[in-house]
């Protein structure tokens, strides 16, 4: 192995530039020489492929984002596609493929692997939804960028003595809604994982009033509705006065927590090696506090489910 490629693949997450750093850093480091792919599988199907050196990856670990700049691609999930990916990679003489990205990613970095190429996944979204680890770079950045938002909007809920439904990201899953709502303190928390009943969030608002808690925070996966659609079915029910945040975007930025960039080194790091040993079509993973990979295969196998013993803690702490 004397060359690899890395690239960043589907939603961005903060720490996404840490592990490029890292990948590129420990490449070189290991004697490869280390090429980066611009904006995810279309730029490689287009070629559009560079040599980083070591001061490619200088003053990028605090950034979010990612340097290499991010896409989705339609024609990458043809054969067609793939084997043009193939193609400009054995032309530059590439013979690994390290892809940061989440589980769409990886169906595309297995892809390549079934057709010969060695890939390497890196977990990198804020969902923190995939199988085949318990923690994705991003996750921590963005749950703490949720966390203070809402800390924020309960100031001006307690003021105005306001219900507010804070919709967040997390695609199909609910790990951003839970991990913010628990520690945010949330009155209710609505998740994908979990069926809900409108009648279990009135009981619960109205149980804070009649201790004199006339405000009140649910937290809304976006998997499971639009925050206006609960509001809709809120004001059915209420009286009180309703407002909706949608966080959007904003949890995809800002710059990595300490332990974003510390994963993302070790995951940058470990995937490199893994291509030295000549591995392929796995994924680097976090389980048990502890390194490791596991195949694209087994992992699509495996359905990512949230802590219900950490969902039942945050029902029964905001009573
Ligand atoms: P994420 O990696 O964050 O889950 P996406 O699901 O959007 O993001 O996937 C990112 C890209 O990965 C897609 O735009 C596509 O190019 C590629 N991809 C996703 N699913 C597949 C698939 N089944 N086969 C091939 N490529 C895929
Ligand atoms: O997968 C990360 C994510 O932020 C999801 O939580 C969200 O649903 C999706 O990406 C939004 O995608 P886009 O930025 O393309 O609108």
């Amino acid at each position: 192995m004397k060359k690899i490629a890395v690239l960043t693949s589907g939603g961005d997450a903060p720490g996404m530039n840490a592990a490029i750093r890292a990948v590129v850093r420990h490449g070189i480091y290991n004697g490869l020489e280390v090429y980066g792919v611009r904006h995810g599988y279309t730029g490689l199907m287009d070629g559009d492929i560079y040599q980083m050196e070591l001061g490619s990856v200088g003053d990028i670990i605090h950034r979010g984002g990612t340097i290499l700049r991010s896409a989705r691609s339609e024609t990458f999930k043809t054969i067609e596609g793939q084997k043009k990916a193939i193609e400009v990679l054995q032309a530059v003489g590439i013979e690994g493929l390290v892809v940061i990205g989440g589980d769409g990613s990886f169906q595309g970095a297995s892809k390549l692997t079934n057709l010969g190429f060695p890939t390497i996944g890196i977990p990198g979204t804020i969902d923190n939804d995939i199988s085949g680890t318990d923690y994705s770079i991003g996750f921590d950045t963005a749950i703490n960028t949720v966390m203070e938002s809402i800390d924020k909007i309960r100031d001006t809920a307690y003021s105005h003595e306001r219900i507010c439904i804070i919709e967040v990201m997390g695609r199909h899953a609910g790990e951003i809604a839970l991990w913010t709502g628990l520690s945010s303190g949330a009155e209710s928390i609505i998740i994908p994982e979990v069926s809900y009943k409108i009648e279990d969030v009135l009981t619960r608002i109205k149980r804070g009033q009649e201790r004199g808690k006339m405000h009140s925070i649910i937290v809304l996966a976006e998997g499971v509705c639009s925050g206006e659609e609960l509001q809709k079915s809120l004001n059915e029910e209420l009286q009180l006065e309703s407002r909706v945040v949608v966080l959007g975007l904003l949890q995809r930025g800002g710059s990595p927590t300490a332990y974003d960039r510390m994963m993302a080194s070790r995951m940058g790091a470990k995937a490199v090696d893994l291509l030295i040993d000549g591995k392929k079509g796995v994924m680097v993973g976090w389980k048990n506090c502890q390194l490791t990979y596991t195949s694209f295969e087994k992992a699509a196998e495996e359905k990512h489910s949230v802590s219900m013993s950490d969902y039942n803690l945050a029902r029964s702490l905001s009573i």
